[in-house]
């Protein structure tokens, strides 16, 4: 409708000839609240400088995703585990054609060309190469470098840009304007290295009680569950690693030392490059950037076998920001989601073909669909809400729902810094600007975890034995902070809504608003938590016990792939989303209730009876969960 006035006062404009553009009233959009810390302003863009400029579009039906969710999710729903196909999902959010003619028009009214125009097959993205003059214009503001002090690394971008009054209803934001991320890695951000310990050598199966060294017969008796018995086709279970490479030589020595019935020592994971992903070799080992894959592999192997696992390893090591670029991997999996048909960001995701490959990185096209989709996804890395846009998070949370919608269960790592997080490699923890929400050095207010506070994420805490052996139960871990919190960005979504309302009733810490979102309305988050530390690895032919969040995600996502085994075997789907029926059963759950994760100058949050944001629901018995699933149609 606004469309049509628009291009009417346009032809009137144009009969009259003497004003070049329609006056648009333009109104704030989006704005950075301060700066991160790490970052500069520094001079002034260029006008003629050229940038490749996107526009998202808005997506139909957004406003229907909880319940299509619900449909296939929700155990009580008749349609469980009905999981929709990947051209019903792009055919459903497709954008009216409404609002594609509408932002194209007003781009062509203010002087871009049809022709310089691109618009993605989903018809989900509008990309030109602009100036930053064209930019200005467009989006009433004003371009500055700002430069990334650790790295020397640079981004053009703006404070704050504003859009015409009738098209914010259209546009989900634009690129290039407020994003500061996405440099390449200074180390591995998720792989706590101060919980890696040497094992004496010789450390094999049953030589250490659990209390000192987690292996799999303690996760069995942990998490009553036994050896895997079957490998239906087409469920192996998928690890993401980002600028982290899997040394495949240390697994056949996990194999023989740390697994029962012994893993043969051939089994390798299926490999996927994604943008130029490369396998690990000399130079990756000895730079000690495999910990983190020696841990998600061994842990993975240890539970899921004989079903095998799915390496997706992605991107280049020299594009990929240290602490994980969520969008190039997205697209792999589904291509509608892609650059000129998605989600993709320059500045803040690599852009492939990359114009400025001086160091090796990938050259070829960006990876547009064809990549496995895998039952289970398990991502041991994360980003932080605080330094990401918000409508960058929102349409990011938006493509983990298609997954969810298609049955993929994808689990993340709740993040090692308790309340706290840390903003990106080489940087110490840090917390955020209490007014304003940004990564601040001197940042007082909690920063919780992105995606893992999208509520279409299962996050995974971690936990600790309180004794020697696995009878004397568990508390969360006590040698870093497992990551916990309440989203600035997510809303409560309705399967958390009364576990979190006993949490918020009877053990909410009153530190006041300014320190977390402590509204009750607000996405909590970790959903489970599993064992993350002390637990046995083998990385360049030398044993550790490690400790992450990192090795609670792998033990919990290999845990709902068995789960997945004995629903296939029985012809039923895949369980897919996991977190209306978890919460629907808290039963099913080890609570933990001893415990906190400190951060930010506070004792953070504590673990309780029922949920918290340390532990979520508890550790999960298998075979009572196995009893729930079965039932499920
Ligand atoms: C594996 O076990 C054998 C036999 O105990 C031992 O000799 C070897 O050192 C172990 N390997 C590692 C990496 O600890
Ligand atoms: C393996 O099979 C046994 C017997 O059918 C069953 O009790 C057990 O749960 C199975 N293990 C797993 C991991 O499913
Ligand atoms: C080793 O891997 C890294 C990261 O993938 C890559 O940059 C480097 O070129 C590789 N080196 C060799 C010798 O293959
Ligand atoms: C891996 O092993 C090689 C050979 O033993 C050694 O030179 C290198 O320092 C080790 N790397 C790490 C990270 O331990
Ligand atoms: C943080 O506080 C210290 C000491 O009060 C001060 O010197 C420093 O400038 C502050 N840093 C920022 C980024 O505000
Ligand atoms: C745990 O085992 C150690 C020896 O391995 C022993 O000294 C200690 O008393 C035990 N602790 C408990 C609580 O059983
Ligand atoms: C707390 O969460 C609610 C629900 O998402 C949101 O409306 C509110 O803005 C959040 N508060 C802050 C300070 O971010
Ligand atoms: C298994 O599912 C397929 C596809 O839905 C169906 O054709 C087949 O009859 C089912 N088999 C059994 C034993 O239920």
């Amino acid at each position: 409708m606004r469309f049509l006035a628009s291009v009417a006062s346009a032809a009137l404009f144009l009969t009259c000839a003497a004003v070049p553009t329609a006056p648009t009233k333009h109104v704030l959009h989006e704005k950075r609240a301060g700066l991160p810390h790490a970052w500069q302003k520094r001079d002034r863009a260029t006008a003629d400088h050229v940038m490749p400029i996107r526009i998202a579009l808005r997506e139909r039906n957004m406003e229907h995703a909880e319940q299509f969710i619900y449909d296939v999710a929700d155990p009580k729903s008749p349609n469980f585990g009905k999981h929709w196909s990947p051209s019903k999902v792009a055919n459903t959010f497709a954008p009216h054609p409404e609002t594609k003619d509408a932002v194209l028009g007003w781009l062509e009214e203010s002087g871009i060309a049809r022709s310089r125009l691109s618009l993605s097959t989903g018809h989900n993205w509008v990309h030109f190469d602009g100036t930053v003059d064209e930019a200005e214009r467009l989006f009433a503001t004003e371009y500055w470098h700002y430069e990334h002090l650790a790295s020397g690394g640079s981004r053009l971008a703006c404070d704050s840009y504003s859009l015409p009054e009738h098209l914010r209803e259209h546009i989900d934001f634009a690129m290039p304007t407020i994003q500061l991320d996405g440099l390449q890695p200074v180390e591995n951000a998720m792989t706590s290295r101060e919980t890696m310990r040497e094992v004496s050598e010789g450390a094999i199966l049953g030589s250490y009680p659990c209390g000192e060294l987690i292996t799999i017969e303690c996760l069995r008796a942990l998490y009553n569950f036994g050896p895997g018995n079957t490998s239906a086709a087409g469920n192996e279970m998928g690890i993401g690693e980002w600028a982290d490479y899997l040394w495949e030589q240390d697994l056949p020595i996990f194999f023989k030392n740390f697994t029962s019935p012994q893993i043969p020592a051939n089994v390798t994971p299926e490999f996927i490059a994604i943008d130029g992903g490369l396998r690990a070799n000399l130079t990756t080992v000895a730079q000690e950037s495999g910990v983190e894959s020696a841990l998600d592999f061994q842990v993975a192997y240890s539970i899921v076998y004989p079903q095998q696992l799915r390496l997706y390893q992605v991107g280049d090591g020299i594009n990929v920001d240290s602490v994980g670029t969520f969008n190039i991997f997205l697209d792999a999996l589904d291509a509608s989601y892609c650059t000129y048909e998605g989600g993709d960001q320059p500045y803040v995701d690599p852009a492939y073909p990359d114009p400025n490959d001086n160091e090796g990185g990938y050259t070829g096209p960006l990876q547009c669909g064809g990549a496995p989709v895998s039952n289970v996804i398990s991502v041991s890395y994360g980003q932080i809400e605080g330094a990401l846009p918000y409508f960058y998070q929102v349409r990011q949370c938006n493509e983990w729902m298609k997954l969810a919608l298609q049955g993929v269960s994808v689990l993340f790592a709740s993040g090692d810094s308790g309340v706290a997080n840390r903003y990106n490699a080489g940087y110490p923890d840090s917390c955020l600007n209490a007014e304003e929400l940004y990564v601040d050095a001197n940042g007082t207010r909690y920063s919780p975890s992105f995606p893992e506070t999208c509520p279409y994420i299962t996050a995974v805490g971690a936990t600790t034995l309180l004794g020697n052996d696995t009878s004397s139960g568990e508390q969360a871990v006590t040698s870093f902070g497992s990551g916990g919190g309440f989203s600035n960005v997510f809303a409560l979504p309705s399967y958390q809504a009364s576990a979190v309302a006993n949490f918020m009733d009877k053990y909410a810490p009153n530190y006041g608003p300014n320190v977390y979102n402590d509204t009750g309305i607000a996405r909590g988050f970790p959903d489970v938590s599993a064992i993350g530390d002390d637990v046995a690895i083998v990385f360049n032919g030398t044993t550790y016990s490690v400790g992450g969040t990192s090795a609670s995600a792998p033990i919990f996502a290999g845990i709902v792939t068995l789960l997945n085994e004995a629903r296939l075997a029985v012809n039923k789907t895949a369980v897919g989303f996991l977190n209306p029926t978890l919460y629907a059963h808290p039963e099913a759950f080890n609570d933990i209730t001893i415990g906190s994760n400190p951060g930010c100058g506070t004792g953070g949050f504590n673990a309780t009876p029922g949920w918290d944001p340390v532990t979520g629901l508890g550790t999960p018995d298998f075979e009572k969960l196995k009893a729930i699933y079965l039932a499920l149609p």
